[in-house]
């Protein structure tokens, strides 16, 4: 067993065709499969280390230790059990991504921490294999372990619900302008979300088939660089994610008056020829895909609703890997 905590690190990433549903709540196999874009600004580095001297798992985020988190626990579980022993965990974390505003943090801090488990257990997994020990703690993290364009094929069992990569280096000219318009967690998990979805939206089963079609149009439009149509399906997409949150029982929404603002605002400039689109996850931050001609353009628009430091430019960033301490 190694001595110093093992160092890796995930970047986060968005889902153009989103995940929205589990079939399975504990092994997070979704109700459809889902592809997303990992994005070079915003990741997590964790540090794990296996200890027989130790009587419980630790948990560490950003330099304080907090409880032990269930979903953090089935993930070393996940690793322990494939690795034979019973040793108990140190984790460490930093992130640098503001947590749990839709922006995937827990994308890239799964895909970390299954990475630098596995790497500390001394198991030698590939990229597929790591994918379902990350999809354990949360199913967004499945994708991170891939750069570029990812699809996270759902399937219907721990073996057949895997990440792959779809195209990494990513050739298209394509980027990710992130709006912050809230760094506070979100009231509503994304977890119980689904569920209220599955169980309450009638519109449920509507969009596990439209999703399924979106996938197959989406990798089409990749593999030709097709910009106009991923921008499209993505939007669409994201739109239709939206409408079962707000047709549950008791109805709710992640967008607030801001997140309308910035939807306008890109509905506007594409009337006027400057071609981008948005997409929205778990919180009210939007997301604008655009390429790269166009982005001070839209920046400056930004800049007359949002400061500075809450408009960030992501381009496609790279797979989770082994690093040295960070700190
Ligand atoms: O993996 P979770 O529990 O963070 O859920 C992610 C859900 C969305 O971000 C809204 C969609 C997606 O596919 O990433």
């Amino acid at each position: 067993m190694n001595n110093h905590l093992v160092w890796a690190r995930a970047h986060t990433n968005i889902a153009l065709v989103k995940y929205w549903g589990k079939l399975d709540s504990q092994l997070i196999i979704p109700q459809n499969s889902s592809l997303s874009l990992t994005l070079d600004h915003f990741y997590t580095d964790t540090g794990v280390k296996f200890d027989a001297t130790l009587s419980i798992d630790q948990l560490w985020i950003d330099g304080n230790q907090v409880p032990m988190e269930q979903k953090v626990k089935d993930c070393l579980d996940a690793v322990r059990s494939l690795a034979g022993f019973h040793q108990a965990a140190i984790v460490k974390s930093y992130n640098h991504v503001p947590n749990s505003a839709g922006l995937a943090s827990s994308a890239s801090a799964f895909a970390a921490l299954a990475t630098a488990a596995c790497k500390a257990a001394n198991l030698v997994l590939n990229g597929k294999q790591l994918s379902r020990i990350a999809r354990r703690g949360s199913g967004s993290a499945t994708r991170s372990i891939f750069g570029g364009f990812v699809e996270w094929h759902g399937g219907n069992s721990d073996l057949t619900s895997y990440a792959e990569v779809v195209a990494d280096p990513v050739e298209l000219d394509i980027e990710m302008i992130t709006v912050i318009l809230s760094r506070k967690p979100k009231k509503i998990s994304s977890r119980d979300a689904m569920q209220s979805s599955v169980e309450t939206s009638p519109y449920y089963p509507a969009w596990r088939n439209q999703a399924h079609l979106d996938l197959i149009e989406m990798k089409r439009a990749i593999n030709t660089n097709d910009f106009k149509t991923i921008g499209h399906i993505a939007e669409t997409n994201a739109m239709r994610m939206h409408a079962l949150t707000l047709s549950a029982d008791p109805s709710f929404t992640y967008l607030n008056a801001d997140s309308l603002a910035v939807i306008e605002l890109v509905r506007s400039l594409r009337m006027n020829g400057i071609d981008c689109y948005f997409t929205m996850d778990a919180g009210p931050n939007v997301k604008i895909i655009c390429q790269q001609l166009n982005e001070s353009i839209i920046i400056t628009h930004l800049q007359q609703l949002f400061a500075d430091e809450n408009i960030v430019v992501c381009k496609p960033g790279p797979g989770v890997k082994i690093i040295n301490d960070p700190r």
